[in-house]
């Protein structure tokens, strides 16, 4: 057995070649969702196997890199932005058919953001995207995934891979010029239509000053690792990042 979280929790643990992980009310429904996507024939995404004798989830390992922060010099390369743009339009695609299976009375970690087009991942970062070499393979880390638009997750991810953040956020690399191009990469390799873009750096604002009213109010009710992060000052790094993004907005929506 050996720890996958670096020791940070020792909570998720690879077991012959699988992945334990802790699970929660909507483990059950991901993997009936995540079933779905490779009945669809999308292979970029752990196969569920069930859960283990004390609760935890199981879904298969997939072989590759995965890049914590300080961000690996592959995860950062261009090619990696094409091919991990290339894999969440993969990914949303192959979660179109599973919409009108969706009940309604499904709990997700995150609330369902209107209008339904996908799945959101919720949570499309470097950190939680396989590499082999600089290509982008499969997406992990569905405790977030939720019924949304996909400009949602493209938001997030054009937050986490262009990276969106201002220049004193130790996190982020390039400067406002690569940014930029980088944004627009992700948009034309995604193959989002101009429609979609509109607006689109304003919905990056938004969804971080959602990130920060939900790591406040999870850390209100108790949640210690949301805690420990408002502990860590993590929030006013957001909160630096949405005053960069407004004061750049225009220039960076503008050339997209
Ligand atoms: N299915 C998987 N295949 C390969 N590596 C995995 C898989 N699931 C998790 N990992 C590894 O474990 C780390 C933490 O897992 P993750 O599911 O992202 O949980 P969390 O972000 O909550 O710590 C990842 O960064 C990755 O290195
Ligand atoms: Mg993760």
């Amino acid at each position: 057995m050996e720890y996958l979280d670096g020791g940070r929790s020792n909570k998720i643990a690879r077991i012959d070649g699988a992945v334990h992980r802790p699970a929660g009310a909507w483990t059950p429904h991901i993997h009936t969702f995540l079933k779905h996507i490779r009945s669809v024939g999308f292979t970029g995404a752990p196969e569920p196997i069930g859960f283990d004798a004390t609760g935890n989830e199981i879904v298969s390992y997939i072989s590759g890199e995965v890049s914590n922060y300080p961000l690996s010099a592959a995860a950062t390369s261009i090619h990696t932005l094409i091919s991990a743009a290339e894999l969440l339009r993969a990914y949303h695609d192959a979660t179109v058919s599973f919409i009108p299976e969706l009940q309604g009375n499904e709990s997700w970690l995150l609330p369902v953001r209107e209008p339904v087009e996908v799945i959101c991942h919720g949570d499309y970062a470097p950190y939680n995207v396989v590499l082999d070499g600089d290509r982008a393979i499969a997406i992990i880390d569905f405790d977030t995934a939720h019924p949304g638009p996909r400009a949602w997750d493209i938001a997030y991810a054009l937050y986490r891979w262009s990276p969106l953040t201002s220049p004193n956020n130790a996190d982020g690399f390039g400067d406002e010029t690569e940014k930029t191009e980088r944004c627009r990469l992700f948009c034309d390799i995604y193959g989002l239509s101009k429609e979609g873009r509109v607006g689109l750096i304003s919905l990056v604002v938004e969804r971080l000053r959602y990130l920060v009213a939900y790591m406040q109010s999870e850390a209100k009710a108790g949640n210690e690792a949301f805690q420990a992060n408002i502990a860590d000052g993590h929030h006013l790094m957001y909160l630096a990042d949405i005053d960069y993004l407004k004061t750049n907005c225009k220039s960076i929506q503008a050339a997209l």
